[in-house]
C-alpha cells in the first residue's frame, strides 16, 4: 500500500516536474540571447538571428524624406543592435531640411562650388581639403553617408547635371573623385559614388535606354568609377535611373555583379538611386543591395516618377519581396548577401559607433560658427583655384591701378534662390544646399570687400541686361574698367535647351565694349555658369573672360580675388568649349529618341577633346586650357626608357622641368597625353594619362614626374574582352592644354620576341 502510495506520489512528482519543466524550456528558447551587431565578426550570427520580415525591411530604406529632411535612411532593428543610418546629399554641400521637405525647417550648411569647378582645379590636395569640410559638416548634422560624388562623363554640353559632374575625360574625373572620396571618408563619413552607370542626360532619365559599345563603356564611361572604386574604396555605389544596353542599371547583372563586384572587387553596398528600382527581385538578385528610399512620405504631391514605380507589379515593397522568397522566386541567400553588405557598411558609420549619440539633430538649424567660417574660407580658396581665365588680351587682368568698376549684367547681386536675378552659387536639384542668405557674397559685394568702388548704370541699383548707348557711355566715362556678368542656371531633371547667348546679352557686351574702348578702357566678362555656353560670337568684344563657374556662397569674394590679382588664376577646363553646338560629338544623338526611349551613343569613344582633336574641329576653348598671370616654360622631357615589352607590366617614368618665367608666383597644371602613331584600331588622337598641379615662385623650376603604365597605353579589345597593349610607336605629349603641347618624345612597345 505504502509502496503503491509512494509510486503514485513519485509519478505525481514527475508529472509536476515535467509540467514545470515545459514552460521553463519554452521560455529558455525565447530568452536565448539574441545576437547583437558589434563588429564584422558578428554579422553572420546577426543575419542568422534575423527573421525574414526583418531581412526584407533592411534592404529597403525607411522612406523619403528621411529624418530631419535628409534624402534617406536605413531601417533600424534595435534588438539586434542595428541602428538606422543617415544618407544625405550631396556633391556641392550637405543638403538637409528645407528645400525639398517643406514640412521640415531649413537647416543651413556651406554651399560649396559646383563639382565642375572642383575638377577645374586639377588639384587633388585641394579637393581632398574641401571634401574634409564636407565630412566635417556631415558630422555636425549626424550624417553617416554623403550621396556624392557623381562621376558621370559630361557627354554633351546640354546635360542638365553636367555641373554636378567632373569632366568629359575619365582620367580627370576618376582622379578628382578618388581625392574627394578619400577626403570625406577620412572624416569617418561614407560616400556614394554615383550614378552607376552611363547616366549622362536628364531627358527621360528614368526610362531611357543607352545603346553603347563595349569599348566606349570601358574606355570612357566606366574608368572613373573603376579608379575610384579601386583606389578610394567608397562605402557605397549608387546605381542609376537609366538602362544600359537593355537592362536597367539597378538590375544590370553585367554592371553590378560582373564588372563592379567581380572585376573591380567592390565589397560595399550598392544602393539604388531614389525610386530607380523597377523590379525589386531582379535588383536584389543582380547586385543592388539597398532599395532607396522606400515609401514616399513627403507633403508635396507624389511625383510621377514615384507613382510609376508604385504602380508597377514588382514594386519594391517588403511584402512582395517576402512573398518572392517564400515562393522561391528569390533565394534567401540573395537577401542574406544584401543584408551582409548593408551591415558591413553600417558598422563603419558614426551612428553605429555611438559618435552621434545624445545630439538632437532635429533642433539643429545651422553649423557651429567655427565650421561655418571654415567652410566659407575653404569655399573661397577652392573657388578661386578652380576659376578659369579663358582670355586675357594685353594683360587686362589683374586690375592695375584702378578704383572704380562699372558693373552690368544680371548676375552681380544676390539671389540665393537662383531666380532671374542674382549671382548663381550652384545648380538645382538634389545637390542644392540651404545656405544662409547672409553668407552669400554677390559679385558687387565681393568687389566692394576688395575696396573697389562699384557703379551700376547711372548709379541706380538696377542690374540691366540691355542698356542704352548713353548708359554704356555713362559707365565708361565714370569708371576705370567695365565688367559684365553672364549667368546660366541648370538643374537636375531637365537638360538645357541650348548653349546660346541671348541677343540682349551679346548686345550688352558689344555696347559696353564700344563705350569702354572709345575711352581706351577695357571690358571684362565674367561667366557665372555651370557648363559651356557659346562664346565665339562675342569674345572678340571682351578684353578678358573669366569663367567663374557657379562658385558657391563665397562667389563674389573669390571672383574679386582673381580680378584683383590677390590670387593668380590656375584653373583649367575639364571640358571643351565648342564653337557651336552642331560641332559636339553627340549632336543629333542627344537626348536620343524620346519616343522609343533610346539614346544611341553613336560617337563611341570620341567624346569631348578626343573627338575634336581626331576630327580636326577647332574648339572655342580646348580641354585643359586656362591662363595665368605668369608664364611657364617646359624643358628637358626625359623617359626612364623608350621601350616597353609587351608582356611585362613594369611602368616607365617620364620627367619634365617646368619653370616660372614671369614676375609673380603661379600654379601650372602639367598635362600628359598619349598618342599612338599607327594603331590598327580606332584610337582618339590623344588621351590624357597624367597631370599634376605645381606651384612655382618667379624664376623657380620644378621637375614633374609621371608614371606611364601599360594600362594607360592600352585599349579595350571587344573581341578579346580585355585591355590589350598594342605594339608600336607612341608619342608622349606634355603640355599646358590639350592644344598647347610643349614637349614631345617617343616610346615603343615591342613584342617579347
Ligand atoms: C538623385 C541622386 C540623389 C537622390 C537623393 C536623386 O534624384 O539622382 O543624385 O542622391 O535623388 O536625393
Amino acid at each position: 500500500m505504502n509502496n503503491r502510495f509512494n509510486k503514485i506520489i513519485n509519478l505525481c512528482m514527475i508529472v509536476i516536474l515535467l509540467l514545470l519543466a515545459i514552460p521553463s524550456r519554452a521560455s529558455a528558447v525565447e530568452r536565448r540571447p539574441l545576437p547583437k551587431l558589434v563588429n564584422e565578426a558578428s554579422i553572420n550570427e546577426v543575419i542568422k538571428g534575423m527573421t525574414l520580415d526583418e531581412k526584407v525591411r533592411l534592404v529597403i530604406g525607411i522612406g523619403y524624406p528621411g529624418p530631419n529632411g535628409v534624402a534617406g535612411a536605413t531601417y533600424a532593428i534595435p534588438h539586434l543592435g542595428i541602428p538606422s543610418v543617415i544618407l544625405s546629399d550631396g556633391p556641392a554641400g550637405i543638403r538637409i531640411g528645407g528645400n525639398f521637405t517643406p514640412d521640415i525647417p531649413i537647416k543651413t550648411s556651406t554651399a560649396f562650388p559646383i563639382p565642375s569647378l572642383l575638377s577645374a582645379t586639377w588639384d587633388v590636395n585641394q579637393v581632398k581639403e574641401v571634401a574634409k569640410s564636407f565630412g566635417k559638416e556631415a558630422r555636425e548634422y549626424g550624417v553617416d553617408v554623403l550621396l556624392a560624388p557623381g562621376v558621370n562623363i559630361q557627354r554633351d554640353p546640354l546635360g542638365g547635371r553636367n555641373f554636378e559632374y567632373y569632366s568629359e575625360d575619365p582620367f580627370l574625373a576618376g582622379t578628382i573623385a578618388t581625392a574627394f572620396i578619400k577626403g570625406v571618408q577620412s572624416m569617418g563619413v561614407g560616400t556614394s559614388l554615383k550614378h552607376f552607370a552611363v547616366n549622362n542626360q536628364e531627358t527621360n532619365r528614368t526610362t531611357i535606354n543607352v545603346v553603347i559599345s563595349e569599348r566606349a563603356l570601358r574606355e570612357i564611361y566606366l574608368p572613373a568609377f573603376e579608379m575610384a572604386v579601386k583606389q578610394a574604396k567608397p562605402w557605397t555605389v549608387m546605381s542609376s535611373y537609366n538602362a544600359v544596353n537593355g537592362s536597367f542599371s539597378t538590375q544590370n547583372k553585367y554592371l553590378l555583379t560582373d564588372i563592379l563586384r567581380k572585376e573591380w572587387g567592390f565589397d560595399g553596398v550598392v544602393m539604388s538611386d531614389w525610386w530607380a528600382v523597377k523590379n525589386s527581385f531582379a535588383a536584389l538578385a543582380f547586385g543592388n543591395d539597398l532599395i532607396m528610399p522606400g515609401v514616399y512620405k513627403g507633403k508635396l504631391p507624389m511625383p510621377d516618377l514615384i507613382k510609376d514605380v508604385y504602380n508597377n507589379a514588382s514594386a519594391p515593397t517588403p511584402d512582395l519581396i517576402k512573398a518572392a522568397i517564400q515562393n522561391g522566386t528569390l533565394s534567401e541567400n540573395t537577401i542574406d548577401s544584401c543584408a551582409r553588405n548593408i551591415l558591413k557598411m553600417i558598422i563603419k558609420t558614426p551612428t553605429f559607433k555611438g559618435e552621434y549619440r545624445n545630439i538632437d539633430y532635429s533642433h539643429k538649424k545651422a553649423l557651429t560658427q567655427q565650421t561655418e567660417e571654415e567652410g566659407a574660407r575653404i569655399n573661397r580658396k577652392v573657388a578661386s583655384e578652380g576659376m578659369v581665365l579663358l582670355k586675357n588680351a594685353d594683360n587686362t587682368l589683374p586690375f592695375k591701378g584702378l578704383n572704380t568698376i562699372g558693373v552690368a549684367g544680371q548676375n552681380s547681386v544676390v539671389d540665393v534662390t537662383n531666380g532671374k536675378l542674382g549671382i548663381i552659387i550652384g545648380g538645382g536639384g538634389s545637390s542644392q544646399v540651404n545656405v544662409n542668405p547672409k553668407n552669400v557674397v554677390s559679385l558687387i559685394r565681393g568687389l566692394k570687400n576688395a575696396n573697389y568702388n562699384v557703379l551700376n548704370s547711372r548709379g541706380k541699383n538696377k542690374m540691366i541686361e540691355g542698356l542704352s548707348t548713353s548708359d554704356a557711355a555713362y559707365l565708361a566715362k565714370r569708371t576705370d574698367i567695365g565688367l559684365v556678368s553672364i549667368g546660366r542656371i541648370s538643374t537636375e531633371g531637365i537638360d538645357r535647351l541650348d548653349m546660346n547667348m541671348k541677343s540682349e546679352e551679346v548686345q550688352l557686351i558689344k555696347d559696353l565694349s564700344a563705350a569702354y574702348h572709345a575711352k581706351k578702357k577695357k571690358l571684362v566678362v565674367v561667366l557665372n555658369i555651370g557648363a559651356p555656353i557659346e562664346v565665339a560670337s562675342w569674345r572678340d568684344y571682351a578684353d578678358a573672360i573669366l569663367l567663374a563657374w557657379q562658385p558657391g556662397q563665397e562667389a563674389g569674394n573669390a571672383i574679386a580675388d582673381i580680378l584683383s590679382g590677390k590670387v593668380n588664376p590656375s584653373g583649367k577646363l575639364p571640358e571643351t568649349f565648342p564653337v557651336k553646338y552642331s560641332d559636339v560629338p553627340s549632336y543629333g544623338n542627344f537626348p536620343g529618341d524620346t519616343n522609343t526611349n533610346t539614346v544611341d551613343y553613336a560617337e563611341g569613344i570620341y567624346v569631348g577633346y578626343r573627338y575634336y582633336d581626331t576630327k580636326h574641329i577647332k574648339p572655342a576653348y580646348a580641354f585643359g586650357h586656362g591662363l595665368s598671370y605668369t608664364n611657364f616654360t617646359y624643358d628637358n622631357l626625359k623617359l626612364s626608357s623608350t621601350k616597353m615589352r609587351l608582356n611585362k607590366s613594369k611602368s616607365l617614368t617620364l620627367s619634365v622641368d617646368i619653370s616660372n618665367e614671369g614676375k609673380v608666383a603661379g600654379k601650372e597644371i602639367v598635362q600628359l597625353y598619349i598618342h599612338h602613331n599607327n594603331s590598327k584600331f580606332e584610337r582618339p588622337y590623344k588621351e590624357l594619362k597624367g597631370f599634376e598641379k605645381i606651384s612655382l615662385q618667379p624664376g623657380q623650376t620644378k621637375t614633374v614626374t609621371f608614371p606611364i603604365s601599360k594600362r594607360s597605353l592600352s585599349i579595350y579589345n571587344e573581341a578579346l574582352k580585355t585591355w590589350v597593349s598594342e605594339p608600336g610607336l607612341f608619342k608622349v605629349l606634355v603640355g599646358s592644354s590639350s592644344q598647347d603641347i610643349r614637349q614631345k618624345s617617343e616610346l615603343r612597345i615591342v613584342d617579347n620576341k
